[in-house]
């Protein structure tokens, strides 16, 4: 639980009644919760939206329907689930309205699950609703070995493109061969954006199609200059914390464009369109056309220092919390 406003260490771990489970809304056992860059920016403050403390943080969860309320029709006790609840998911449970559950596909595990749905919604929705990737196109990843950087490796590749993972160390540049990308271009901890864009345009043969920018920083301009004629720079976040500021001739030259990414406003915008997306989704992972990094497992209580790794940096792949088993009967 936040209860104030500030470093992700602050978090406590509190017993709390269970919600009451109404009409339309289902009860799911969590049995894992994803850990996002955006639990921590809310818990900071420092997300668009500031919810009131105290919270409880945590944007997606999966596990098992435990209670079903009235007028749910198609889950049944004990069913597979997954869904994004934007706050509340660091918890042993959650209840939330049956239209926002996904059924999760053998294929993947709880972890898997719990760790997958924002991140791979927002690569779909950026690589097939905001801007497009053909096959033998080279896609460059920024921060690669994030969530979402790894989301967009996976799905460029089943989109038939080339692939360039940029990443700040060794472990996550091999990280990233090791989960398909087809080029790494490694730029340190301090990156300097004039050599990043020499490398991004040597690893695709002369310029990205589309760069994916998660970072923001000089990475993002180094972006921006690395593309061929007709490239899209795609902008999804600002994990540095630095917004950038661009250059309007470098989108003029070879005809480029920027594109806006919100996958979270607009899904909540659009609940209709997000659940087609999402089912698109989901038939990729049970297809095996997608696949998932496994997340690492730490216990729920280790939230916030998960998070304060997260927010240096020192996350390679994805994390989930995992609460304690809830003693039957309870
Ligand atoms: N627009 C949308 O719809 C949308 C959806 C999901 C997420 N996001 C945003 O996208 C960003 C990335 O999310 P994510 O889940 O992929 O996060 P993540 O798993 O923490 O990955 C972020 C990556 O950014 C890099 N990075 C560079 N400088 C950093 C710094 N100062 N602090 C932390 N990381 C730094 C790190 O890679 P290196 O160390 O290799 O540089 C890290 O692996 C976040 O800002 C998030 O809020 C936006």
């Amino acid at each position: 639980m936040c209860q104030q406003l500030g470093e992700p260490e602050s978090l406590v771990l509190e017993d709390r009644d269970p919600a009451l489970c109404g009409s339309g809304q289902v009860r799911l056992r969590v049995r894992a919760c994803g850990v996002n860059f955006v639990d921590a920016l809310f818990v900071q403050g420092r997300y668009q939206i500031r919810p009131p403390v105290p919270f409880v943080p945590g944007s997606e969860v999966a596990g098992e329907v435990m209670e079903v309320g009235r007028d749910v029709d198609g889950w049944q006790v004990g069913d597979r689930a997954m869904a994004s609840v934007g706050l509340g998911g660091y918890a042993s449970e959650v209840v939330v309205h049956a239209a926002a559950l996904v059924r999760v596909p053998d294929t993947l595990s709880d972890g898997q699950a719990a760790t997958m749905g924002q991140s791979y919604a927002t690569a779909w929705f950026a690589l097939t609703r905001r801007t497009t990737i053909s096959e033998g196109e080279w896609l460059v990843a920024l921060g690669a070995a994030g969530g979402v950087g790894l989301a967009m490796i996976d799905v460029a590749r089943t989109l038939g493109a080339q692939t360039v993972a940029a990443a700040s160390d060794d472990a996550k540049v091999q990280l990233c061969i090791q989960r398909g990308a087809h080029k790494v271009v490694p730029y340190g901890l301090e990156p300097n954006s004039s050599e990043v864009k020499d490398a991004i345009r040597a690893a695709t043969n002369g310029g990205a199609d589309v760069v994916i920018d998660t970072v923001g920083g000089v990475l993002a301009e180094a972006g921006l200059r690395s593309l061929r004629e007709y490239g899209r720079l795609v902008v999804v976040g600002f994990a540095t914390g630095t917004i950038p500021a661009l250059p309007a001739n470098q989108i003029l030259l070879r005809n480029r464009t920027v594109v806006g990414v919100d996958w979270g406003a607009w899904a909540l915008g659009n609940p209709a369109d997000n659940a087609a997306l999402m089912a698109e989704v989901m038939e990729l992972a049970a297809d095996g056309r997608i696949s998932p990094i496994e997340p690492a497992t730490r216990p729920l209580e280790d939230a916030g220092a998960v998070l304060r790794e997260l927010l240096d940096r020192k996350i390679t792949g994805k994390v989930c919390l995992e609460p304690s088993p809830v003693p039957i009967g309870s």
